[in-house]
């Protein structure tokens, strides 16, 4: 086990510092920024039910719903598809209305997690096309999709997801900016922007890896919080909520994840100076918004630990601690911003004493209801 784990103290270690070669994996062989082009064999062969479905239905559990958040708004803001997300669990028992005109999009690391399985089967059954983004080749929903496209993440051992989800993440932006090509929403030049962006992604998530000495010394200050807070808005609203995630899983401190301006409507109520609250306050998509968001956080003496772009001011003055990423398109941050958030909760973990790769009662596929 300790070869396997590469010399890192746990797997989910290993596997945070996995990403960049894991998303460039994913996008390898699939886009080719020099030629203008993102070819996906599973989208090629069916991209008339893409370019025809009336909307497109995200199902998912977990991490894996997390990132099928992420692919809401990138799916609509650059493609302008219409998209639900949706809990398969839910999904499944709820009656809902699916067509043959429908698009359902199932997402899952391990292929096996029986209410996404059982998600798929009915829209099946109502005639919707079915396409699978899975990691693990073989699975069985890579086997029950009409099609699909892996992630290539390689094996994934700690509960917790990681490259998973930004794996996932990548493979969704690929189809959602081939969608935006092919239905003229993007120009050519626009087009090329986000290809040559995507490509300088593996550096950069290099880069928001060397935040982890600082987020080490951060960790330790917050360890022994027993309720936590975590804002975003836009698209990184759903990196909120899958960083208050991991937290939970793997270090058992309650913690909550809520879009930053819905934080008025209940929230704000729990900030004391005992409230660590974790703002992505990233350059683009709402710097502003989210700047009086952290105003009114300090105003009721919340600690306020703060993912920033490099170079930041406003929020840097304001917050106690920040931790830096490299600048990008806001619809590609998620794929920065999640990094430091995976190693705060992997650093608590630890000091915690908390078995980082097989918290209690989480398993790593749920075949069961
Ligand atoms: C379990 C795992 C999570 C995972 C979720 C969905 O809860 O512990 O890490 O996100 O299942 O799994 P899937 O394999 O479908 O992505």
């Amino acid at each position: 086990e300790q070869i396997e784990k590469g010399g890192y103290d746990h797997f989910m270690l290993k596997e945070i510092y996995e990403q960049p070669r894991a998303i460039l994996d994913t996008y390898r062989g699939r886009l080719r920024a020099d030629q203008g082009i993102i070819k996906m064999a599973g989208i090629d062969e069916h991209l008339e039910k893409f370019m025809n479905a009336n909307r497109i239905i995200i199902v998912a559990c977990g991490t894996s719903w997390h990132a099928g958040l992420v692919a809401e708004y990138i799916f609509e803001d650059l493609a302008r598809v219409p998209v639900e997300v949706e809990y398969a669990s839910e999904f499944r028992y709820r009656n809902p209305v699916i067509t043959n005109k429908d698009v359902l999009i199932a997402i899952s690391q391990s292929g096996e997690t029986a209410d996404t399985l059982a998600a798929i089967k009915l829209a099946k059954e109502k005639g919707a096309f079915v396409f699978g983004v899975c990691n693990v080749v073989g699975s069985s929903i890579a086997r029950e999709t009409d099609a699909g496209a892996y992630t290539h993440a390689g094996p994934e051992i700690g509960v917790a997801s990681t490259k998973a989800f930004t794996t996932q993440i990548t493979v969704l932006t690929l189809i959602a900016l081939k969608l935006a090509k092919e239905k003229g929403e993007f120009s050519e030049s626009k087009f090329h922007e986000f290809l040559t962006e995507l490509e300088t992604i593996p550096a950069k998530v290099e880069k928001a890896l060397e935040s982890n000495p600082l987020v080490e010394i951060i960790s330790d200050v917050y360890k022994d919080a027993t309720n936590c807070l975590y804002l975003g808005r836009g698209y990184n609203f759903p990196v909120a909520l899958e960083g208050a995630l991991k937290l939970k899983e793997i270090s058992y401190i309650h913690a909550e994840g809520y879009p930053a301006a819905e934080m008025k409507h209940g929230p704000i109520a729990l900030i004391d100076d005992q409230m660590p609250v974790f703002v992505i306050a990233t350059k683009k998509g709402h710097y502003e918004k989210v700047v009086s968001n952290i105003q009114e956080i300090k105003s009721r003496k919340g600690k306020i630990i703060a993912i920033v772009t490099e170079g930041d001011e406003q929020v840097t003055e304001l917050a106690d601690h920040v931790i830096e990423v490299p600048e990008t398109l806001e619809s590609l941050s998620p794929l920065l911003t999640t990094i430091p958030l995976q190693l705060l909760s992997y650093h608590i973990a630890v000091m915690r004493g908390c078995n980082v790769d097989q918290p209690r009662n989480l398993a790593k596929s749920v075949t069961v209801e």
